[in-house]
């Protein structure tokens, strides 16, 4: 019954994905049995959790958030990594649902508390249309950290183009998706008092609502890990395909390895491809912007794009397709001097939606 009390400090204490459903399974039963003899705020203190041990912050939008609705959600697991877990929870008293994010304590910063605090602040503030926001951080008092995101249904990028289905080949889309990213970056890189490098850009960190209006998340990760576990992330970005070729330690992420990974996913968009053949049959290993670099030597670059796209709308025309392709391709720049900021590259953008 102890064991029981508290669904989320269940997830904290480790226990594994088939246990914990059988548990969630139990607690859901338990505690419409119980009803209202015991109070809520009982579950949380019997474990020597309470606001006297952990600590909440919350952002705009996150007020409403309290340490038991956090400990006391049941969740769900939708992702894992090296360094933590992502929950998808309902929060009892609210009946909101939101993201977890839970960090192990062995891989986050431990040196200085201070700048880590700092860096969840900055994050804090972080508002705008196409970024995921944070609405709440909590940190216990054995080092569980905590993120708490808004949660978004409706899909990753990645999988929106691995779809291929009509909307994913829509000009319309393909612009709408990248000038939303790009204008997410800009507003990281040069809006934010501190700016802030996102360090991670992926189609898989990119989510779409049903308006395929993109929302980009897990920006300035690295800002949170230790060495090890940041290294881990920067080697994930490597084997599929978005780091740029500079890139050796993850300190050295930057603003112009934003936009090289936003470049790759240019590509992915109007190729449909993967930036990486996991594996290459035969000898045609296979590296996004190399093979879209190659083809425009070899003049080839219509074999490229899904053709799809140039019937999604009565003006299209492959100039612009040809246009888009340029830019993505300069974003990919094996030189990071070479390539364009993110304001070079709305501002083409933009010249290409009216072309
Ligand atoms: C950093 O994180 C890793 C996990 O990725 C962990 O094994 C390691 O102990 C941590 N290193 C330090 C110095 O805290
Ligand atoms: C999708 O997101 C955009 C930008 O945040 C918003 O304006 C739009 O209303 C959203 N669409 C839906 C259907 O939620
Ligand atoms: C996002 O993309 C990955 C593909 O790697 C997929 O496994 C995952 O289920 C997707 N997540 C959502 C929420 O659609």
């Amino acid at each position: 019954m102890e064991m029981t009390r508290s669904h989320f400090l269940a997830l904290l204490l480790g226990v594994s994905i088939s246990a914990l459903a059988i548990l969630l399974l139990f607690i859901f039963c338990t505690r419409r049995k119980r009803s209202s003899t015991e109070s809520e705020q009982h579950d949380v203190e019997s474990h020597g959790f309470s606001s006297e041990t952990g600590e909440l912050v919350t952002f705009r939008g996150g007020e409403d958030l309290t340490i038991c609705d956090i400990l006391d959600a049941p969740g769900e697991v939708i992702g894992k990594s090296s360094y933590g877990t992502l929950y998808k929870a309902s929060l009892q008293r609210s009946g909101k649902v939101r993201v977890l994010r839970f960090l192990r304590p062995v891989c986050t910063v431990r040196s200085d508390a201070k700048e880590f605090n700092g860096v969840i602040e900055t994050l804090g503030l972080v508002r705008h249309e196409n970024l995921v926001p944070l609405l709440g951080f909590y940190g216990g008092n054995r080092g569980e950290k905590l993120m708490v995101h808004p949660f978004f249904s409706s899909g990753n990028l990645s999988d929106f183009i691995a779809s291929g289905d009509d909307e994913s080949v829509k000009w319309i889309n393909i612009l709408r998706i990248t000038i939303g990213i790009t204008e997410a970056l800009d507003y990281l890189h040069n809006r934010m008092q501190k700016p802030i490098v996102h360090g991670n850009l992926k189609s898989k960190n990119v989510l779409l609502n049903s308006s395929f209006e993109p929302r980009v998340s897990d920006y300035g990760l690295h800002l949170l890990l230790n060495q090890t576990a940041g290294q881990e992330i920067l080697d994930i970005s490597a084997a599929e395909g978005y780091k740029a070729p500079e890139l050796i330690k993850v300190k050295e992420v930057s603003k112009e390895s934003d936009v090289y990974s936003l470049g790759v996913i240019m590509l992915e968009l109007v190729t449909g491809k993967e930036p990486i053949n996991k594996d290459p049959t035969g000898d045609d290993e296979f590296y996004l912007p190399d093979f879209v670099r190659n083809a425009v030597i070899d003049h080839k670059l219509s074999d490229l794009y899904r053709p799809e796209i140039l019937k999604s709308s009565g003006d299209m025309s492959e100039e612009r397709v040809l246009k888009y392709f340029q830019l993505a391709l300069s974003c990919c720049s094996p030189s990071p001097s070479l390539r364009p900021n993110i304001k070079q590259v709305l501002r083409k953008l933009e010249d290409i939606k009216k072309c």
